[in-house]
């Protein structure tokens, strides 16, 4: 079971991801959580360039470092582990690309499916998607202090970025669970888990 998990800045995948982490860990049901940027050791050498503020990069140099670390990703860790039939969860994947690159940034969303097909990337059996007004996601930013080279961009990047994963959302309900972020965090642990759970009995 290979499943993502998807969202704009703040809306708590962090948070989230950890009570997953020991929920799955008490009941022993094998699942192994990674992330982009940064699922690999070299992936982490990506990622700190895309985070660094003091550097500049032009959008399509920023879409071929995501590219790059998610080729890494996929051939070191998404597939040895599915070849194992592991139960996976990604912090971000595909959508993130089409989402930041592909309506923040303004590249086509033609040449970012030619791109990432390159890849020969495996699909999401599901993507939970946390969904969060922008105002309030940034504001949690905010409040954490420091901020990274996207994070400094502006409200309006953020609206692109949200009214992308709402239409993908919205078009493919059979693929997509989403989560009202601004609810307690039990209660958006609570929806998460579950979905996961009914999925997992589903196979
Ligand atoms: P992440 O550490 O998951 O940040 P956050 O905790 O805010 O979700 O990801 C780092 C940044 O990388 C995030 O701002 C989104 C960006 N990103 C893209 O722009 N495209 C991508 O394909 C991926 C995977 C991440």
């Amino acid at each position: 079971m290979f499943i993502t998990l998807e969202g704009s800045e703040g809306v708590g995948k962090s948070t989230l991801i950890d009570l997953l982490k020991d929920y799955f860990s008490d009941k022993k049901i094998d699942f192994l959580f990674t992330r982009e940027p940064g699922g690999t050791k070299e992936g982490q050498a990506i990622r700190k360039i895309l985070l660094d503020k003091s550097i500049e990069l032009n959008s399509y140099s920023e879409t071929f470092l995501i590219l790059a670390d998610r080729y890494e990703h996929i051939n070191k860790i998404i597939n040895p582990a599915l070849k194992k039939n592991q139960n996976i969860l990604s912090d971000r994947y595909i959508d993130s690309t089409l989402a930041y690159q592909g309506a923040g940034r303004g590249i086509d969303q033609k040449e970012l499916e030619f791109l990432m097909n390159l890849l020969n990337y495996p699909k999401p059996d599901l993507t939970i998607y946390l969904d969060l007004s922008v105002e309030e996601g940034l504001n949690r930013v905010k409040k954490r202090g420091k901020s990274d080279r996207f994070e400094k961009e502006d409200l309006i990047f953020f609206e692109k970025i949200r009214k992308f994963y709402l239409k993908l959302v919205t078009a493919n309900p059979e693929k997509y669970f989403l989560i009202d972020a601004s609810k307690p965090i039990d209660e958006v642990f609570d929806l998460a888990k579950n979905c996961i759970l009914s999925k997992l009995n589903e196979k």
